[in-house]
């Protein structure tokens, strides 16, 4: 069983903490994906569990036996880095298969793991070539099956796609999400980058300064951020947030900044103590064709299926809008905006939780 369980992990450096106690159970054959902002601790994270860094207390278990004391090279692990680290003197086999030649594995099962591996991957023609005749892409793969010839149940992976180009790194999410389909191995993936996250993940876990924020699906996570950091870092554009307050007029609940009023669906501020509130709301939520608002765009995005309009009301607020390129807004345009209520996320203005 190649199932991970980590309870109250810390790692400190000196003074600093880069690991506040993190736990989570990953289960067998899942494709985790850590995500968070440069510095959260991902890094360090993934480095307790495959063993290259010991933890300053906590515990680690991969399937039913605790691995704080096993060495890196018997936990049964696989790992890729962003640094890639081929031998540029050897050929593409002879990288793939470097780790079975360590161990003395005869000749006949390496040509057909290697080959196995180097199929899987789509570089079965490149096999003979040296990786400096590689592309950025190929030898990204090349990387991948010198872990997969070693059959590990666990694969920890540490933004291996981030020496890629933007095209390259969106056409490998889906290669790297069908690889794992087909190996079925439990991935434990690290990236700063939630639109990776959000493709490829089955859960992923957000963690800022050295704590998990949220553990939940993609969906979940997009749908339901339980803090203002959550909500602020999936979704591009970043989600508009306005600071106001909860009020109510005739018993129906009302959100209020500056000039701006917005009537809330009863259940949702129901047991809602404060009412100093942050609201968020997704710029695909954001309506500038109809609405009693009134606001005049400023900077126009077009992104092809769809453009952003940044607009500007009351005292120099602004708003984010995803909107149908075929509405042809310009800047300086008037428009009338509104909010669809049903999706307005609620937050803490004091430590940012979710309230609704
Ligand atoms: N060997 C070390 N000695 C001292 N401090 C370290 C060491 N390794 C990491 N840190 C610190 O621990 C914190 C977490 O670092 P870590 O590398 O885990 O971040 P990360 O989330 O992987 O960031 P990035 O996205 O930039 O790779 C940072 O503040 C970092 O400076
Ligand atoms: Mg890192």
């Amino acid at each position: 069983m190649a199932n991970i369980r980590l309870t109250e992990l810390v790692k400190e450096f000196g003074s600093t903490v880069a690991v506040k106690g993190i736990s989570l159970d990953i289960e067998n054959g899942e494709f985790l994906i850590i995500v968070g902002p440069s510095g959260c601790g991902k890094t360090t994270t993934l480095n307790m569990i495959s063993g290259l860094e010991t933890p300053t207390a906590g515990e680690i278990m991969i399937g039913d036996r605790v691995v704080n004391d096993v060495e890196p090279g018997d936990r049964g692990l696989g790992m890729v880095f962003q640094d890639l680290a081929l031998f540029p003197h050897m050929s593409v086999f002879e990288n793939i298969a470097f780790g079975l030649r360590v161990q003395k594995m005869e000749d006949q099962e390496v040509q057909e793991r290697v080959r196995a591996a180097a199929e899987a991957l789509y570089i079965l023609p490149l096999l003979y070539k040296r990786p400096n005749q590689c592309s950025g892409g190929e030898s990204q793969r090349v990387a991948l099956a010198r872990t997969i010839v070693n059959n590990p149940d666990v694969f920890l992976m540490d933004e291996p796609l981030s020496s890629l180009d933007a095209k390259l790194r969106v056409d490998m999410r889906t290669e790297l999400k069908r690889l794992h389909d087909r190996l079925k191995a439990t991935f434990v993936y690290v990236t700063h980058d939630q639109a990776e996250a959000m493709t490829m993940a089955d859960r992923i876990v957000v963690m800022n300064g050295g704590k998990v924020e949220q553990v939940g699906s993609p969906l979940d996570i997009y749908d339901t951020p339980m803090t203002q950091f959550v909500a602020g870092f999936f979704g591009m554009p970043t989600m508009n947030f306005l600071e106001g307050v909860l009020t109510s007029s005739n018993g129906d609940p009302i959100f209020k900044s500056g000039s701006l009023e917005i009537s809330l669906p009863e259940e949702s501020t129901q047991n809602i103590k404060d009412n100093k509130v942050v609201l968020g709301i997704r710029s695909e939520h954001v309506s500038v064709s109809d609405g009693a608002l009134r606001g005049q765009a400023r900077i126009i995005e077009p992104l092809g299926d769809a453009s952003l309009v940044y607009f500007e009301f009351g005292e120099e607020e602004e708003l984010v809008a995803k909107v149908s390129p075929e509405l042809r807004i310009s800047p300086g345009d008037q428009l009338m905006f509104s909010l669809q209520a049903s999706h307005c996320h609620l937050f803490d203005q004091s430590d940012g939780h979710r309230l609704n």
